[in-house]
């Protein structure tokens, strides 16, 4: 793994790129631009209570906030596009603290490593004369990557609905119990409306900000709910990749139901926070994936620039 001061160069370095990739818009996240906060509270199956000691994995009940958000930089991008989806969970813990769970509707990463994600941002910019990536450049990616070809290629779902879509925390993290022992697991947040995706024609009837809008009529008639599963690792997955997955027969667990309840106060004043899926608890520890680790440093590069430019408006 490289150390911290290696990472704070080279988060400079992919954020500069990010931008390159989808313009620079003050005051915004470089990536997930524009998204909706949420209030919620989850609740814990006591099944995870035997793999790890985290407080929120027990029998207690705790608060959430959840923002759902259009993982593309451009806070213009349309909801129609076919992009991926965030969802992004800070759980509030009894003693005070937090814990997050930053989350993407795709299960696998497009990069094993800091260095190939940069590249691929590189490849990724848009062409002065089209505005659009050169596909030949995001090829030539893929051929001297080939281990990232079925990432790269995945097709990230136009959902229905914020609430019918799946998530992925795509990253391993090891569970710790009481004596102890750690257990390789990986999260995935299972709508309880259940998974439906828009066809192309669908989507062309929709509206640039339809999930946002759906999900605050859909608040006003009922709760929105997930279930929190989870995937424990066999003795030889490996946990240091997010772009590869476990096979599908690992045993899984159900650790909790979120239920979300409406929009939360102040959305402007929580645009200026920022999750960190390294902010982990008692009883969860980040694995040995290095995009992971690397994950804080980017995404406070991005909320340090976010924050001096909304201080100078
Ligand atoms: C090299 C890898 C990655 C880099 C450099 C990166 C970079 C970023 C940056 C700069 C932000 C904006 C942070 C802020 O200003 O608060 C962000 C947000 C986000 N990223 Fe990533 N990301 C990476 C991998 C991932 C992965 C693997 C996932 C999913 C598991 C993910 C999901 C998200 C989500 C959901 C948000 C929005 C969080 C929010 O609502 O505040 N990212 N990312």
């Amino acid at each position: 793994m490289v150390s911290s001061s290696a990472d704070q160069t080279l988060a400079v370095q992919v954020v500069d790129s990010m931008e390159r990739m989808s313009g620079r818009h003050p005051g915004c996240r470089r990536s997930s631009a524009r998204g909706a906060v949420f209030r919620a509270t989850f609740t814990p199956t006591g099944a995870a209570a035997a793999l790890t000691t985290a407080a929120h994995l027990q029998t207690r009940p705790v608060t959430a906030t959840v923002r759902f958000s259009n993982s593309e930089g451009d806070p213009h991008t349309p909801d129609t596009a076919p992009v991926t989806r965030g969802m992004a969970t800070r759980f509030h813990l009894q003693d005070g603290s937090d814990t997050d769970l930053v989350a993407l509707s795709v299960p696998r990463f497009v990069a094993s490593t800091p260095r190939e994600f940069l590249e691929l941002t590189e490849a990724l910019r848009p062409d002065p004369g089209t505005r659009r990536p050169e596909p030949a450049r995001v090829h030539a990616f893929v051929h001297a990557h080939p281990h990232l070809a079925e990432a790269v290629a995945q097709q990230p779902p136009v959902p229905a609905s914020y609430a019918c879509t799946a998530y992925w925390a795509v990253h391993a993290f090891i569970w710790v119990d009481a004596a102890g022992a750690g257990q390789p697991v990986r999260y995935r947040w299972e709508p309880e409306a259940g998974r439906t995706d828009l066809t192309a024609a669908q989507a062309a009837t929709r509206t640039a900000h339809y999930l946002t809008d759906e999900l605050h009529q859909r608040l006003e008639r009922a709760p929105v709910a997930f279930d929190l599963r989870i995937q424990l690792a066999g003795p030889d997955d490996p946990t240091h990749d997010p772009s590869t997955v476990w096979p599908d027969h690992r045993e899984e667990i159900t650790a909790g139901r979120l239920e979300i309840t409406a929009p939360a106060d102040g959305q402007d004043l929580r645009d200026t926070q920022a999750f960190d899926p390294t902010r982990v608890t008692s009883g969860i520890q980040i694995s040995d994936d290095p995009v992971l680790a690397f994950r804080a440093h980017a995404y406070a590069e991005s909320h340090l620039r976010r924050s001096h430019e909304r201080q100078s408006r």
